[in-house]
């Protein structure tokens, strides 16, 4: 019940992440402001039994029978880390999108098992057919559409850039007069500074953590990293900013193998739910107040 009362809470305070949806980046921001759904939903309230009765959810196949494998890289504030006790639903992990994945799972009457890892391994891992679906703050993108099946978008991820205070990066523009940027390796970050300003200027390290650290270190002079993770990073290490500027806008989505497209129509028409209740409001006001 005090969770409940501290999402209400949060709900209150909400700052709307929402944007863009659809996952050819088609607007569908009236959808997601749910600025006049009730504060109390179904799924928030724990009935579970008209969610059950769904027929086409009964239809829905996963790699092992009751349970919905998710695979992410758990290094990404406030979207996954790994939880300090049981996590959500005992998975021992929590953040936005574990909050979202478990109300897919519950909705869907499955078990919801975390395979934390790289996040490059986690997008091999869906197209190889070793889980059913990553949540990982990922941004959809039109190469990656041809690899894997997206669902609808369900926040916008904006690409933030870290610099360590006095730096003389102050703008996206300067980042051409970074030595060296670094990036989560797999990401769009790492993706839009090699086009942009070629490889010889971009690091890649295997998680945002680590980026941070070389920026620290000073074998970078900026990591170009999603702004909310950005923020975390910035408030838990001295010294170190995020700049005001944004390099670019782009949307997140959950994605699924190509070959399991009846599980990305459930997926969209939970989270459909999930926005119209004022649900996924809750959960993002939950992290984003937390932090
Ligand atoms: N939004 C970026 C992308 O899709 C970075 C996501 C990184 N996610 C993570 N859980 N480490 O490329």
């Amino acid at each position: 019940m005090k969770k409940l009362l501290s999402l209400l809470l949060a709900a209150s305070m909400c700052v709307v992440l929402l944007a863009a949806c659809g996952s050819n980046g088609s607007a569908d921001a009236g959808k997601g402001a749910a600025s006049s759904a009730p504060a109390a939903s179904a799924a928030a309230s724990g009935d579970k039994s008209a969610d059950k009765a769904d027929g086409d959810a009964a239809e829905v196949k996963t790699i092992e029978s009751g349970k919905l494998i998710m695979a992410t890289n758990a290094q990404f504030p406030p979207y996954e880390m790994v939880a300090d006790g049981d996590g959500v639903n005992g998975t021992g992990f929590e953040g936005i999108d574990v909050e979202i994945a478990a109300a897919i799972a519950e909705k869907l009457g499955l078990e919801l098992q975390i395979d934390d890892m790289d996040f490059d391994a986690a997008l091999t891992a869906v197209q190889q057919g070793k889980c059913d679906i990553v949540l990982a703050g990922l941004t959809y993108t039109d190469e990656r559409a041809q690899l894997m099946s997206f669902s609808d978008s369900y926040a916008q991820g904006v690409q933030a850039i870290i610099v360590k205070d006095g730096s003389s990066i102050t703008g996206p523009d300067d980042l051409a007069n970074a030595a060296m940027i670094g990036t989560q390796r797999g990401t769009t970050g790492y993706i839009y500074c090699t086009d942009d300003f070629g490889e010889d200027h971009v690091a890649a390290y295997d998680n945002g953590a680590a980026a941070v650290q070389a920026l620290q270190n000073g074998q970078v002079d900026a990591v170009v990293i999603d702004k909310m993770p950005a923020e975390t990073f910035a408030a838990e290490n001295d010294g170190l900013k995020v700049l005001d500027t944004a390099y670019t806008t782009e949307d997140y989505c959950a994605a699924m193998n190509k070959d399991n497209e009846a599980l990305t129509k459930e997926v969209n028409k939970v989270l459909a739910e999930l926005k119209a209740d004022g649900t996924l409001d809750q959960i993002v006001a939950k992290y984003i107040n937390a932090q």
